[in-house]
């Protein structure tokens, strides 16, 4: 069968990622917070709204994907939030999402913790780089990611802020993820059983993240680093160091983790640009609310002037026309980009984004409407109902 064929979704590439990959890294990338039950919240919150179909509308013969979000217009209401190590999960892999994003027309948010730095993708992907940061327990480390986002002219800082507690994934426990620091018999078993995914490792080497190379605190080697950047994390977030940073970043300052809207409102009154509605993907808070349900109410206690993003749990064309149709300005989506780029590399990567935007297309279609614009400039209820 073609790979055309074969990949008619999200889910062919997750599994098809998870046949590549040594168990310990699929269940990173798949794994949820505990019982899981916020993950799969995320997903089953799509299935309590509807859209509306209109028949007999003038339609275009294309549909006009394009979206205003990160003040600017980009080709896609949707683009790859961060996720960090990409490039263990496939050599270069945050370069081909990038690059993949680039070719797209939409950003792509580059993970603190993602193989390559900042300075080999600026060149690469200039204007569409965007940067996540978490910031480190040490102020001149986070001036030294500063610096380089200003040396690299990155417009966009997404500042992640649910992670000062770190959850419990139970998946990674079990397989020692972050307490691993170099490669075990058990590992080395899992990686003889994805030859694959192995050959390439012998043959390359194993990655390291770029931005922290050659520093002795952070250890030697991506999983080593791993642990070292998560233990370093600062514990002590608060809305004074939003405040600090907002001084500090004359560029746009995104926060990403808000998931109350009351946390939203503090958001939009401490300055910051927008804020990216996500719960981490189920990664942190078990038994919270899926982030679709709470579209509505965030952009309400936002305001017109405060970027919406969200993500969480998108895996449809489908999911991404119910966010825009509640008030969000974009989606991020953060497996899916996972596993396509592990599952099938650069040629993954763009055919997630030609299925994505064929699905949302035709949605907007089927609902008589010719463009995101379209959708977004109709009242809110006119297109979307339940909750
Ligand atoms: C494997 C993995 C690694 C992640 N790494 C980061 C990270 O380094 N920084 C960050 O802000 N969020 C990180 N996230 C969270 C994502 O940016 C995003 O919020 C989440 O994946 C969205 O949910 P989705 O995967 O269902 O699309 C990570 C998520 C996953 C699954």
């Amino acid at each position: 069968m073609s790979r055309d064929r074969r990949y008619q979704n999200v889910d062919d590439f997750r599994r098809a990622a998870c046949r590549r990959l040594p168990k310990i890294f699929a269940d990173y990338i798949e794994g949820g917070a505990f019982s899981e039950t916020t993950l799969a919240r995320n997903r089953m919150g799509f299935d309590r709204y509807a859209l509306s179909q209109r028949v007999l509308q003038d339609l275009a013969p294309q549909p006009d994907l394009s979206a205003t979000y990160l003040g600017r217009r980009w080709s896609l209401p949707f683009f790859p939030g961060p996720i960090g190590f990409l490039g263990l999960y496939r050599r270069d892999g945050d370069l081909l999402v990038g690059l993949a994003a680039k070719a797209a027309g939409v950003p792509f948010g580059l993970s603190t913790f993602s193989i390559k730095g900042i300075a080999s993708l600026a060149p690469q992907l200039g204007d569409n780089l965007a940067f996540q940061l978490y910031l480190d327990r040490d102020p001149a480390v986070n001036e030294s990611y500063l610096a380089a986002c200003r040396e690299a002219g990155v417009e966009t800082i997404f500042l992640t802020v649910d992670t000062a507690i770190t959850s419990v994934r139970e998946r990674d426990n079990r397989n020692g993820f972050r307490a691993v620091k170099h490669i075990t018999p058990g590992l080395a078993w899992q990686f003889a059983k994805r030859p694959r995914w192995s050959l390439d490792l012998l043959r390359n080497g194993f990655p390291g993240v770029e931005l922290v190379e050659g520093r002795p605190e952070f250890g030697r080697g991506a999983l080593a680093q791993a642990s070292a950047l998560s233990s370093r994390l600062d514990k002590h977030l608060t809305w004074d160091k939003v405040k600090a940073l907002r001084d500090l970043w004359p560029g746009r300052l995104v926060i990403k983790g808000v998931s109350d809207p009351r946390d939203g409102e503090i958001a939009r009154q401490s300055g910051v640009d927008g804020v990216v509605l996500s719960n981490h993907g189920g990664r942190q808070l078990d038994h919270g609310h899926a982030t679709i349900s709470q579209v509505a109410a965030m952009r309400a206690a936002l305001g017109p002037g405060c970027e919406l993003l969200v993500d969480s749990g998108f895996r449809r064309g489908s999911d991404v026309v119910k966010a825009l149709a509640l008030g969000a300005d974009a989606v991020m989506m953060g497996r899916p980009f996972a596993w396509a780029v592990a599952a099938e590399g650069a040629w993954g990567t763009g055919r997630l984004f030609s299925l994505l935007a064929a699905e949302i297309g035709i949605t907007l279609q089927l609902m008589g409407l010719n463009s995101v614009d379209q959708l977004k400039a109709a009242p809110a209820g006119d297109y979307i109902t339940g909750g």
